[in-house]
């Protein structure tokens, strides 16, 4: 498969999953073109790649700013190129798999849901299946902030995405992986 892995990470959390992403599709033997899109800020042709995972921290429940930025201009580029049609038709062999990595300090995972969807929505409308769809932990790196990391809903998350949650991203791209293998045109 080609993949195009996008990440957006102000302080390295989704980062960390986005690298183990990578390393895990090259393992399989998958082309895997990664983009940091805070440096990048580029366009894509997102219907060039069979996969495309995109992942960002959340930010009042929502991705952060290099990530939404980036769906903006995608819009712009889909709708002036008039691939965003009425009931957005299903295109075979077009995945995406969405991701963020959040704290939950206040409400939990629920903090975690509208940032997933919102993502999603730009590759949905686009006929690009969303075949999966990933809340990781992850915790507070400025030091201001830190002490939600042992005061918030999901407890004490101190040090994640810690080695297991890398290891179950890694099983998890795995498994995904073979899934659509069978759906590629
Ligand atoms: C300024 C700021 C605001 C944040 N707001 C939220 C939030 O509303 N909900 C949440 O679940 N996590 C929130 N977080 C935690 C981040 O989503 C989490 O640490 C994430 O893993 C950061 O990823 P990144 O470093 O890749 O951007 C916030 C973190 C910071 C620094």
């Amino acid at each position: 498969m080609k993949i195009l892995n996008l990440y957006g990470s102000l302080n390295g959390q989704t980062e960390k999953v986005a690298l183990e992403i990578e390393k895990e599709a090259v393992r399989a033997g998958h082309e895997v073109s990664t983009f940091n899109l805070k440096k990048e800020g580029i366009l894509f042709e997102l219907l060039d790649y069979d996969l495309t995972f995109i992942g960002s921290g959340v930010y009042t429940w929502l991705p952060g700013k290099a990530v939404q930025g980036w769906i903006d201009r995608q819009l712009m580029h889909a709708r002036d190129n008039n691939l965003i049609l009425p009931g957005s038709p299903r295109i075979p062999g077009k995945f995406a798999c969405v991701y963020c990595t959040y704290a939950g300090p206040h409400t939990g995972e629920a903090e975690a849901v509208p940032a997933i969807k919102y993502m999603g929505q730009l590759f949905d409308h686009l006929g690009i299946t969303v075949a999966d769809e990933w809340a990781v932990v992850g915790s507070f790196v400025p030091k201001k902030m830190q002490h939600f990391n042992t005061s918030g809903r999901l407890g004490d998350i101190e040090g994640r995405p810690n080695a297991d949650d890398l290891k179950q991203v890694r099983g998890k791209v795995a498994g995904l992986l073979g899934s659509l293998e069978p759906c590629m045109v």
